[in-house]
């Protein structure tokens, strides 16, 4: 049993920064930005524009700097020696490799809709192979992060926003808490120590499992679902969150979890994005975060520990969050229950072990996976989930 001194760990950097302008000014704003250029951004760095106004990416303040970048490309560091492992980056074509020091861009969505203004700092050709190779360990265009990253438009922009308004999500709006929210939320329950627990996949009964493993040595669990954009393939967020509530109604108990949506979009940066999942954690309020196996891993690009080891290469202090780090989950026939090999001693054959790809197909045709693996409830929601994304694509 671990005995926890701190209260509520700061921000990481020491402050939560919030670049969200208030919602009083948005019309002046509107009529005030007239005059500037814009770009038009994707859902992918929309979302990046909502994580950094909401000061889940503090410490920060805007789209990093080539200094910036280049330090955490090849330091996992920014400038001054806090601890940031993936590139939050602002990537435009090139016809605005012409922008000056200080002049102000808008951020557009698709939607037509203004969602920030950013000052500018500098305008930067970014080294992509060099990010690849550092950032995902491979040039592979199958890897996914990498894929997005080639995809992407030429050139960099630095420089901080202020935030005209967050997008609103179609659904579970209200679920999208901000971390001065949540850490407020945390206070008022009366937690001391919280986990964080990132995940973009159904959930299942490994992932419950060491939910709970966890929830026996902190007061609170904060489920925190990542909801931006992750590849075709992976279930959507809509039915994740469904799942999520079927679970929590039946299996948990209701004053020790607390669920909420991050607005992120995945990277699949396996050990890199298992540090920056930890930091956001913090921010939002966590003591305390998971890693299991392969975290945030696609693929066989990661080893399946290597999310874990990264962690070793900082000191607890730089990360101000205590990490809390799981073995490979099963269901075990001859235990008859949840285990790993730090638990259970029988073989393989024992082991109730389902592959992402093979639990996908099995949903698709209706098939409910066991119960060992999956409980029913859970099944049931993204089974219906999947039939209604397959109708609606005709
Ligand atoms: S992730 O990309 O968000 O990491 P996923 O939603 O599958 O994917 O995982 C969420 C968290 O649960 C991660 O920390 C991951 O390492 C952990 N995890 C998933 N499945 C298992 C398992 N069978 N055993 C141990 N940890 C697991």
């Amino acid at each position: 049993m671990r005995i926890i001194v701190a209260e509520h760990y700061l921000a990481h950097g020491g402050t939560l920064v919030n670049r969200l302008l208030s919602p009083i000014f948005v019309e002046e704003n509107n009529q005030r930005l007239l005059p500037y250029r814009f770009v038009t951004v994707d859902e992918w760095t929309l979302s990046d524009i909502d994580c950094i106004g909401i000061g889940a990416f503090s410490p920060l303040k805007g789209f990093l700097t080539e200094e910036e970048y280049d330090s955490v490309v090849e330091h996992m560091r920014l400038p001054d020696g806090t601890v940031w492992s993936v590139p939050i980056t602002l990537a435009v074509p090139e016809e605005f490799s012409d922008l000056a020091v200080g002049e102000k861009l808008v951020l557009r969505g698709q939607d037509g809709k203004n969602y920030a203004v950013l000052t500018v700092r500098d305008v930067y050709l970014p080294d992509k192979k060099r990010e690849a190779l550092q950032v995902y360990k491979t040039t592979d265009l199958a890897h996914p992060g990498v894929a997005k990253l080639y995809q992407r438009p030429a050139f960099y922009v630095g420089g901080s926003i202020q935030v005209i308004q967050r997008p609103q999500p179609e659904l579970f709006a209200n679920y999208y808490y901000t971390p001065s929210e949540t850490r407020d939320f945390f206070r008022r329950l009366g937690w001391k120590s919280i986990v964080g627990f990132q995940t973009r996949n159904p959930v299942h009964r490994a992932h419950e499992y060491i939910q709970k493993a966890a929830l026996e040595i902190v007061d609170g669990l904060f489920l925190n679902p990542l909801v931006g954009q992750t590849k075709s393939d992976d279930i959507p967020a809509s039915v994740r969150m469904k799942s999520y509530f079927v679970l929590l109604e039946t299996y948990y108990p209701k004053n020790r979890v607390f669920l909420g949506a991050f607005p992120a979009a995945m990277r699949y940066a396996g050990p890199r994005e298992a540090v920056f999942h930890a930091l956001v954690r913090k921010n939002y309020g966590c003591t305390h975060f998971i890693v299991g196996r392969d975290h945030a891993g696609v693929g066989d690009y990661y080893g399946t520990y290597d999310a874990q080891h990264i962690f070793s290469e900082f000191t607890p202090e730089e990360l101000g969050i205590t990490l809390l780090f799981f073995e490979h989950s099963f269901f075990c026939q001859a235990c008859q229950g949840m285990a790993t090999t730090k638990t259970c001693p029988h073989d393989k054959a024992h082991h109730v072990a389902l592959s992402g790809t093979k639990v996908r197909e099995l949903l698709r045709n209706g098939i409910t996976p066991p119960p060992e693996f999956s409980r029913p409830e859970v099944a049931q929601v993204l089974i219906q989930g999947l039939r209604k994304r397959e109708k609606m694509q005709g």
